[in-house]
């Protein structure tokens, strides 16, 4: 088991695969030139293989691969299908362009769940944000999803002035279809240009849906980072991930591994822990695994959330969120 110190136990593990992505989202990715991490320096294969395998001996009853788009490794495949073998649940969360290709390999891993980072229904909104022509392609790729029964979530990150307009349309989807939105604050990260005022809260989200539907709560599971509701006769359902006027460090269960193959304690924390130079040392990794999370201070997050009217987000000492994976 890994606990930390105020007794919460962490048994959901974030692999980031990557950090390049095939999308530029101004949100995520800092605007000057990017350079992305060289393959040398991710880890191989075998290591997300062994790193995973300690976590799980230890627990870990989750992983979810994310990015960058975790999708663009060449060797995603491989990863993927090495991990569907472990005993743990395999959930991914991507942005849906190479769905149609890696279909048969999420299928035979087992994965069940897809998250998909959707932010607009709109062609010239989509391509405003992520700089690609290819919403029809997403579109196609949850409908390829549905089709084969794999469960999906659709993350929307609310932006002030740019896509709140559009909280209707989305829950208009999930009338007739059975996916998840969940509406999700903005963070502030690295060189995302953050503002307080660009950010849309829960409350607001859930006066906007209430305006035309009537909102039921549903009993979230026990770590969840979203808030669930259901609205009579739809056949999907919502959810807000409310990080920044709600948030919910005090059931937190996650830890991240960067492509880079470091350890991070909590989304917000600027501290590291170097598992994938011990590993190619061959020295144990375990200790410092129970060190970094142990020593992971409650709602680390907290202090930044809330003062978050106040706060400079450039002076935020973190990576971009490209380089965590959410
Ligand atoms: P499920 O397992 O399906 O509930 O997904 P998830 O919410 O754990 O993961 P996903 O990758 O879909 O992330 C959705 C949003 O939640 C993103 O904006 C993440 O940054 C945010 N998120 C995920 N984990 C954490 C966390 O530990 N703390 C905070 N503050 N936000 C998180
Ligand atoms: N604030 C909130 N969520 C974000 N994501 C990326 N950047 C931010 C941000 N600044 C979300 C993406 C993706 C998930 C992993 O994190 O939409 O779905
Ligand atoms: Fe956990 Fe940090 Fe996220 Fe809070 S902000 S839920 S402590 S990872």
């Amino acid at each position: 088991m890994i606990a930390d110190s105020f007794g919460r136990v962490h048994d959901y593990l974030r692999i980031s695969l990557t950090d390049n992505c095939n999308f530029r989202c101004f949100y995520c990715m800092p605007e000057e030139d990017y350079d992305f991490t060289p393959a040398s320096r991710l880890m191989q294969p075998d290591e997300v293989l062994a790193l995973a395998r300690i976590f799980v001996a230890q627990g870990v009853k989750k992983i979810r691969l994310t990015g960058g788009e975790p999708l663009v490794r060449k060797d995603a495949a491989e990863i993927i299908l090495a991990l569907g073998k472990l005993p743990v649940e395999l959930v991914i969360t991507t942005n849906g362009t190479r769905i149609a290709e890696m279909l048969p390999v999420l299928i035979e891993a087992g994965i069940k769940t897809v998250n998909i980072s959707l932010d607009t229904l709109q062609p010239e909104q989509f391509f405003m944000i992520t700089r690609r022509d290819v919403f029809h392609q997403v579109r196609s790729n949850i409908e390829l999803l549905l089709q084969h029964k794999i469960a999906v979530k659709i993350n929307m990150v609310v932006m002030k002035g740019l896509n709140d307009g559009e909280i209707k349309d989305f829950i208009d989807w999930t009338k007739h279809n059975p996916i998840q939105i969940r509406f999700i604050e903005f963070m502030p990260f690295t060189g995302n240009k953050w503002t307080s005022n660009k950010m849309f809260s829960l409350e607001e989200i859930l006066a906007v849906v209430e305006k035309d539907f009537v909102v039921l709560p549903v009993k979230s599971a026990p770590n969840d980072t979203a808030k669930s509701f259901m609205i009579p006769g739809h056949e999907g359902s919502f959810a807000i991930i409310s990080t920044m006027t709600a948030p919910f460090c005090s059931t937190c269960n996650r830890m991240r591994l960067t492509a880079d193959g470091k350890l991070k304690n909590c989304l917000f924390s600027d501290g590291e822990t170097d598992l994938l130079t011990t590993l190619r040392n061959q020295e144990d990794v375990l200790p410092l695994i129970r060190a970094s999370i142990w020593s992971k201070k409650k709602a680390l997050g907290g202090q930044l959330i809330t003062n978050f009217e106040k706060l400079d987000a450039d002076a935020i000492k973190n990576r971009s969120m490209i380089t965590i994976g959410g």
